[in-house]
């Protein structure tokens, strides 16, 4: 089998009708989506991308109306949240309804969900009557794709179709959420900062990313890994002096250093906006880790709205 990029969302209505998988693009990041109701399907996604059973999976539905069919109990906070964000890169994990299968969930007696904003999928969502379940569509722990062509790059053979959306919007995944009774906890840091969810619902409880046994594996720490060693420097010029004779890349936020032993620069954001360096973090990364370097000098971020999320990534990539 090998993969077409197209976008004949009938053609890939087809293909998840029949119960297969097709990659589909959404405003974070490409989603690796199967029928959350069919066995096959499903086992389908973690054998594609080699992850283990333990990582649950998101739902995507196409209205937060139909969050009832889903989860058992809504909290007053997450439906505030619904409102605020959906459609949206924000993930709800919620008390689950019965009929969710425990391969969706783990075995878990709560479900993540979420409605993306991007027309391709929210149409195509329309068309089915099952919603989709879709992990980031890349390898366990590698790059997440924000290109349809990343997606083909990563399984040439084992996927008949990648829905062309273009270039995710927001670049990373989503903001994950979660509940203890009415409380709400930060699950895994995203595309919506920390202050915009607390401008919503007041203040939140973070959880301890180093817990052995994480609610949200995205929180494990080595994830989002380029194959190249990177390194994330606070002090780009000093770091560099560090590496003598090394074909080094360096990843910036702006265009802060002309040091002449750089062999390729990536600059996420020219006039300096997080918002657009976050969406074009992955395709950098992308880029830089098929240059054949020694190391990777990534640049550490303001620690304020997006930039903790792209730090958390960035740390991430560069844990060994
Ligand atoms: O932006 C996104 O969220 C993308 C797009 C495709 O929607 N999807 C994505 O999926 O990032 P994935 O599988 O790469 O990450 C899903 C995260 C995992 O860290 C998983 O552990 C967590 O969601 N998760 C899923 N169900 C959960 C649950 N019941 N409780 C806690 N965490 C859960
Ligand atoms: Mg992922």
């Amino acid at each position: 089998m090998m993969i077409e990029i197209s976008t004949d969302i009938n053609k890939a209505k087809k293909i998840l009708e029949n119960n297969e998988l097709v990659a589909i693009p959404t405003e974070t990041v490409y989603g690796l989506a199967g029928n959350i109701y069919n066995e096959k399907a499903i086992k389908k996604i973690f054998e594609t991308k080699n992850r283990p059973f333990f990582n649950p999976l998101i739902v995507h539905i196409y209205s937060k109306d139909l969050l009832h069919t889903i989860a058992a109990e809504i909290p007053v906070k997450a439906q505030k949240l619904a409102k605020a964000f959906w459609p949206g890169s924000l993930t709800l994990v919620l008390k689950k309804k019965n009929n969710i299968p425990d391969l969706i969930t783990a075995g878990k007696d709560s479900v993540a969900v979420r409605v993306p904003n991007h027309p391709m999928t929210l149409a195509l969502l329309q068309s089915l009557d099952f919603p989709l379940a879709a992990p980031s569509a890349n390898p366990f722990g590698s790059i997440s794709p924000t290109t349809a062509q990343h997606v083909a790059d990563y399984f040439p053979n084992d996927l008949s179709l990648v829905l062309d959306g273009g270039s995710c919007k927001n670049g990373i995944e989503s903001t994950i959420v979660g509940f203890e009774g009415e409380e709400a906890i930060l699950y895994r840091l995203g595309s919506i900062s920390i202050e915009e969810v607390e401008n919503v619902i007041g203040k939140i409880k973070i959880k301890n990313n180093e817990e052995k046994s994480p609610n949200a594996p995205g929180m494990l720490s080595r994830h989002y890994a380029p194959k190249t060693k990177t390194i994330l420097a606070e002090n780009v010029e000093k770091e560099l002096d560090l590496h003598p004779n090394k074909k080094i890349g360096v990843l910036l936020f702006q265009d802060s250093s002309h040091n002449p032993i750089i062999l390729s620069k990536e600059i996420l954001s020219e006039k300096g906006n997080l918002k657009e360096a976050m969406s074009n973090l992955y395709a950098a990364m992308h880029r830089l880790d098929k240059q054949n370097l020694d190391v990777i000098i990534a640049e550490k971020f303001p620690e304020n709205n997006l930039g903790k999320s792209i730090n958390d990534r960035l740390e991430r990539a560069t844990k060994n």
